[in-house]
């Protein structure tokens, strides 16, 4: 039997809902009959969402990395439809930052976007005004934390950064019952992974193709984790990392 959740009555934010694994967490959450706050930059994204969920998801054009704005739109939600049971955030981008020349403001920006949205956002979120106690946390961590994908240091180090906060924090949030942990994808087919291809000077997908054991990745192969995690069945597991890369880090091409 395939597994299913029931999430109703249950209220959810999503940062980095408009594409990939956002998305597809989003929108599952919403067919499991939760209410979701989807975020991110991109407006006509989020309101497709929008119209696909109507009763089940809200939207907000938030961009993480500009401080503040955030808050009102949680406040609203948070007003209307209760407080939050739990927080996702995949907000994330890529960018090449070789050490022999790499661009300072991208690698502050994949810093900005992967590890201080995300500490800001837990800051915000698991403020009593805003979630239950029992809330759980997901954060969007990397197989690159501990490959270090090459000319990626920023990424790689965001991502790893993202990890050790998370084990840190689980240790303050816990007193509520309150729970965070990280998921690392492997190579996942999203917007990301194709802007990434075109980047690569060699046959990118080919070569993570023949590495990862099972395949490129779909966003549904990595959703299914984020929710268990959400759920109640997941309620004594928080301060971990969890990969799912569909085999990739033993892959030896
Ligand atoms: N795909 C992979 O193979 C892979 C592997 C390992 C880890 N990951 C991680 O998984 C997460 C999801 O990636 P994905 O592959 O699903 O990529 P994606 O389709 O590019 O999605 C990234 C999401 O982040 C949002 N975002 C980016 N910057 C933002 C900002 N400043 N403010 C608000 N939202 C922002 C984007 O929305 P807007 O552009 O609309 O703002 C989009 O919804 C990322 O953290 C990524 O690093 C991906």
């Amino acid at each position: 039997m395939d597994v299913t959740y029931d999430f109703s009555a249950k209220n959810f934010i999503v940062i980095g809902a408009s594409s990939g694994m956002g998305r597809q967490v989003a929108e599952e959450l919403a067919g499991a009959g939760a209410r979701v706050l989807a975020v991110a930059r991109r407006e006509e994204l989020l309101r497709q969402m929008q119209e696909k969920y109507p009763t089940q998801i809200s939207t907000a054009i938030v961009d993480v990395t500009v401080a503040g704005e955030l808050e009102p739109v949680l406040t609203e939600f948070v007003a209307e439809f209760g407080k939050l049971h739990g927080a996702v955030y995949t907000a994330g981008v890529e960018g090449l930052t070789p050490l022999r020349a790499f661009s300072e403001e991208t690698a502050r920006t994949i810093m900005e976007t992967s590890f201080w949205g995300a500490v800001k956002v837990m800051q915000l979120v698991n403020q009593r005004r805003f979630s239950v106690d029992g809330c759980s946390n997901v954060l969007f961590s990397s197989i690159s934390a501990y490959t270090g994908a090459s000319s990626m240091f920023a990424y790689s180090a965001a991502k790893a950064a993202v990890q050790a906060a998370v084990r840190s924090i689980a240790k303050e949030i816990c007193r509520s019952g309150k729970r965070i942990n990280t998921v690392s994808p492997g190579w996942v087919s999203t917007e990301m992974t194709h802007r990434a291809a075109q980047e690569a000077a060699e046959d990118m997908i080919g070569i993570v193709e023949e590495r990862c054991l099972l395949g490129l990745g779909k966003p549904a192969d990595v959703s299914g984790f984020v929710l268990f995690l959400l759920s109640e069945r997941a309620r004594w597991i928080t301060g971990k990392d969890f990969i799912v890369d569909g085999g990739y880090l033993w892959g030896d091409g």
